[in-house]
């Protein structure tokens, strides 16, 4: 398959995206590299990899890095509660408006998989989860309204076409 592969040079991305080329699909990735590269280095020599420095809040870059692409595999993101807390601006602008740029711009038949955060659920006292594991959100995670991965689970066509306007205290958190 042709993936996009957002914020793939990060701590996921860099372990993932060799795996996907290992199974032999093209794969674009989108970050701004804002912890360097490094991690995807020994992907440059493969003709299947491709590395685009850009910013899924963009909506220019977005649309360029979906062209061609048959699934969206969304990484890219303000990770833990300590740096959205520190940056809350910054992840309200990554987590949600990204997000919600990159489901805008996505065709109806690119698949989506958003990668979202364990931490939605809260305590769960066995630590396992499935989709019909309600989610708990804890106090210190931020709340837009309503959170990306409820977005993630409709269809291409009932995607967002305006920015949601969360609370005072929304932050976009993902906290993993
Ligand atoms: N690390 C975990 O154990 C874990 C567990 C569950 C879920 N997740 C989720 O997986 C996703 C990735 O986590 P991670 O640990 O790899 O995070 P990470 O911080 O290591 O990587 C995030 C990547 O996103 C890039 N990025 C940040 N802002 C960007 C922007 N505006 N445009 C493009 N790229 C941007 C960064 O440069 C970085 O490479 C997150 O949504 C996280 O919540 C991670």
């Amino acid at each position: 398959m042709r993936l996009l592969v957002t914020g793939g040079a990060g701590y996921v991305g860099s372990t993932m995206v060799p795996m996907l080329l290992d199974q032999g699909h093209r794969v674009r990735v989108l970050d701004t590299l804002k912890f360097g590269g490094h991690g995807l280095l020994p992907c440059c020599p493969n003709r299947f990899f491709e590395l685009v420095r850009g910013d899924v809040c963009d909506p220019a870059t977005v649309k360029s890095a979906l062209e061609g692409v048959e699934a969206i595999i969304h990484l890219a993101a303000i990770v833990g509660y300590p740096a959205c807390k520190k940056e809350p601006q910054l992840a309200q602008a990554v987590n949600v408006d990204g997000t919600a740029n990159l489901l805008r711009h996505r065709k109806p038949d690119q698949r989506f998989l958003f990668a979202s955060t364990g931490s939605i659920y809260g305590s769960i006292p066995d630590y396992i989860c499935n989709e019909e594991t309600p989610a708990r959100r804890s106090p210190s995670m931020a709340r837009p309204r309503p959170p990306p991965s409820r977005w993630c689970s409709r269809p291409a066509t009932a995607s967002p076409t305006a920015s949601p306007r969360p609370s005072a205290s929304a932050t976009g958190c993902a906290s993993t």
